[in-house]
């Protein structure tokens, strides 16, 4: 594999759809346009659901796009794995009733082999279980050795979202080899660690899901395909995670120029930050405003969780603003418009941060008064929780507060509390990761949910 940069990536995947007949159409805007199940655009495949339906006819039966994203179920997962992150870029190919499986399948592994000259024996590939079809095309057809061919159940390898175009779908993982893994014998495609990685997802659009939960078949099934561009970016850049990558990189290195400690002493914080700040800024660009509600209130958590790791790495004022021309330079060659929405994200992002540095301060003072009044020098662990979930007080800066009066906190109190509180959204949103969880409502993280907001 040779390392290539993120805009050639991009590039090289939508021409070769593109030399297969596909027309390439600009990402769509992140803020959904006549559709009010989702709060942000979330999947290549989302702005293009009439296309599926057949409600709106397409400009071509065969289409392929790179979609700017955003995602938050796995919010707290950002930084902690290889792989997490709020705002990424969707590559996809698509057909509106024209080809399906044979050709679908075919083009990934020849994109994947060929023009990515990835080597064939750390592909794997998983189908939904009852898909006799699939295995058979991509064994017999494609050529995939069927000790690669791994079959997953409805959890993992079926598309569904609500009502209407659904169905099983195929994966393609890179085996980024034993070191990267968990080192339990069982670890295989699938695992949550960051071995196998899930690169492509290729649903096969062939039913319709009713509004009674059941199945139809489509008249004309299609494909919808998706590739994050900065998983296949940290693999072809053989970089340790997605953020080790020119995607990210830049970034990270313009925040550690305000910081007190570098990337490799807290890579979670940096890793944070620059995701976050991408998110911010392509969702402003496109239309949307912190808010006390819906969408922006979405963009106003992840702002201030950025803002709470910039703390973790010393830098105590407003910076995320200074990042937004960092994302912008790294980003203009394919989103031109960008330039022009910079100095409009940097006003509206400063003005949000100095509001959050406004409550973080009311959060100490809440603290003094707890130390002003408690007579055993603890602060117990919801009072910390509470500190946490309403004023954004990370527990580290409640312990260095409190250290500085002799003070201890009760840590794990705090976790008891705040345990209980992710067990809470855990059980609103459903066991794990999975292609189910793309249904979820984009608010559903849990940290930090009751901020007190003053402007
Ligand atoms: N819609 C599918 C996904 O988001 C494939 O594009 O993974």
């Amino acid at each position: 594999m040779k390392w290539t940069g993120l805009n050639e990536l991009r590039e090289k995947f939508l021409e070769f759809f593109e030399s297969k007949g596909c027309l390439r159409l600009p990402s769509f805007s992140l803020v959904p346009k006549d559709d009010n199940s989702l709060l942000l655009i979330n999947s290549g495949m989302a702005p293009m659901k009439k296309y599926f339906t057949g409600e709106v006819t397409p400009p071509r039966k065969r289409v392929t796009t790179c979609q700017k994203c955003i995602r938050t179920p796995d919010i707290e997962r950002v930084g902690i794995t290889a792989r997490h992150g709020t705002f990424f870029e969707m590559l996809g190919n698509f057909s509106f009733g024209d080809y399906f499986k044979h050709e679908a399948t075919a083009w990934a592994w020849e994109f994947f082999t060929k023009v990515l000259e990835m080597p064939p024996e750390k592909l794997y590939v998983s189908i939904y279980e009852d898909d006799d079809e699939a295995f058979d095309i991509w064994t017999k057809e494609v050529g995939v050795d069927p000790s690669h061919m791994v079959r997953l159940g409805k959890e993992d390898n079926f598309w569904e979202h609500g009502s209407g175009p659904c169905g099983p779908c195929s994966e393609i993982y890179f085996d980024r080899g034993d070191e990267k893994g968990c080192g339990r014998p069982d670890c295989h495609v699938g695992c949550e660690c960051d071995r196998f990685v899930e690169v492509w997802n290729l649903v096969f659009t062939q039913f319709c899901k009713e509004e009674d939960g059941s199945y139809s078949n489509l008249d004309h099934p299609n494909i919808d395909t998706g590739m994050g561009l900065e998983r296949i970016t940290s693999i072809i850049q053989e970089g340790e995670t997605n953020f080790d990558t020119d995607l990210f990189l830049p970034i990270i290195h313009a925040a550690e120029e305000l910081a007190d400690v570098k990337y490799a002493e807290d890579k979670m914080a940096y890793r944070v930050i620059a995701d976050h700040i991408r998110t911010v800024t392509f969702a402003l660009s496109d239309g949307a405003m912190f808010d006390r509600a819906g969408r922006g209130y979405v963009l106003r958590r992840i702002l201030r969780r950025a803002v709470r790791y910039g703390k973790n790495i010393g830098i105590d004022k407003p910076f995320l603003y200074t990042l937004v021309d960092v994302v912008v330079d790294n980003m203009k060659e394919f989103y031109d418009y960008l330039p022009e929405k910079a100095e409009f994200v940097k006003e509206a992002v400063k003005k949000e941060e100095v509001a959050f540095h406004k409550t973080l301060s009311q959060g100490e003072k809440k603290i003094k008064d707890v130390i002003a009044h408690s007579d055993n020098k603890v602060i117990d662990g919801s009072t910390a929780f509470m500190l946490y979930d309403t004023y954004g007080f990370p527990l580290e800066l409640t312990i260095e507060i409190a250290e500085e009066s002799g003070f201890t906190v009760d840590s794990e109190g705090f976790q008891v509390e705040m345990k209980a509180q992710q067990d809470r959204a855990r059980a609103a949103r459903g066991e794990r990761e999975s292609m189910a969880s793309q249904k979820i409502d984009l608010m559903d993280f849990t940290t930090p949910s009751t901020f007190v907001y003053d402007t």
